[in-house]
């Protein structure tokens, strides 16, 4: 048995492996951090190294005290998780006042956790209030989609929303609370950290303007399908704006009875033709 061999790690190498595959991760672009369950820490134990010395985060995520995260390594490329998680992914643990954390296993050749951990961090922190602990997997990939559509259409969270809505009948359904989005702002900092999570208090996916998209979710599963989803309908807004712009599209109406059929709460702002 290898701690590579525990269904998380298992889990969390696939969906690496699977936005790779997608072309989400040009280079070392995009990255994925996982909060272990207590099993999984326990199962993981026997196979932590001696700790790092412990290291300031840059924010602070007081809620998050003494858990563990699998994330990967800053200027890693997700295509070589699959071969070498071990040098391209690390356990950090989280200090118990919330502000250091310190790599208890991974990274063997050296290394940080990625560059976005700040931002990760702090979207766990709200994540973790707002649903009742249920989310563990923040994921953020370079999209291209999104990323031309933030070219071309205002950086508002309600036109995104219809316009992310209208595009396929399912997206009301997989994100009934909506998208927001950022302007552009300098990556990898406290200030982008802080504005993502300020958006997931209300939404599971945040638009970073020339960037890419967060996404949060429970599972694995849950998170990747949440990102193919925004991604999709982003690509079929730019295919209609392509061909000429739409010539008829969804109404508020449609959004309501999908919201009833599945028995849905979509937020009012949303609901205005
Ligand atoms: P890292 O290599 O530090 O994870 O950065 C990649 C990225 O996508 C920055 O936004
Ligand atoms: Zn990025």
């Amino acid at each position: 048995m290898s701690i590579l061999e525990l269904p998380f790690m298992q889990g969390y190498i696939r969906m690496a492996t699977d936005g790779v595959n997608m072309g989400w991760h040009e280079r070392n672009g995009g990255n994925l951090t996982y909060r272990l369950t207590d099993d999984e820490v326990e199962a993981a134990r026997p196979y932590f190294r001696d700790a790092k010395p412990w290291t300031d985060i840059g924010v602070t995520v007081k809620n998050l005290g003494g858990s563990y995260f699998l994330a990967t390594g800053t200027g890693k490329f997700l295509r070589n998780v699959q071969l070498e998680p071990q040098n391209n992914v690390c356990i950090a643990q989280i200090s118990e006042s919330g502000d250091q954390y310190r790599i208890v296993w991974g990274l063997e050749q050296g290394g940080a956790p990625t560059s976005e951990f700040p931002s990760h961090l702090m979207n766990h922190s709200v994540k973790f209030d707002a649903a009742n602990g249920r989310h563990r997997v923040i994921y953020h990939a370079h999209t291209p989609a999104v990323i031309a559509m933030t070219n071309v259409l205002e950086l508002d969270d309600v036109k995104w929303t219809r316009a992310l809505w209208s595009a396929m009948t399912e997206c009301p359904v997989v994100f009934p609370g909506g998208v927001g989005v950022l302007p552009w702002m300098v990556c990898g900092g406290a200030e982008i950290a802080k504005a993502t999570s300020e958006l997931m208090k209300q939404y599971d996916v945040a638009v970073w303007a020339f960037h890419g998209t967060f996404a949060s979710g429970e599972s694995f599963d849950t998170t990747f399908g949440l990102m193919h989803c925004v991604e999709k309908a982003a690509d079929i807004y730019m295919r209609v704006q392509a061909a000429g712009g739409a010539r008829q599209t969804m109404c508020t109406q449609n959004f309501i009875d999908i919201a009833a059929l599945f028995g849905l709460t979509l937020p009012e702002k949303f609901l205005k033709d």
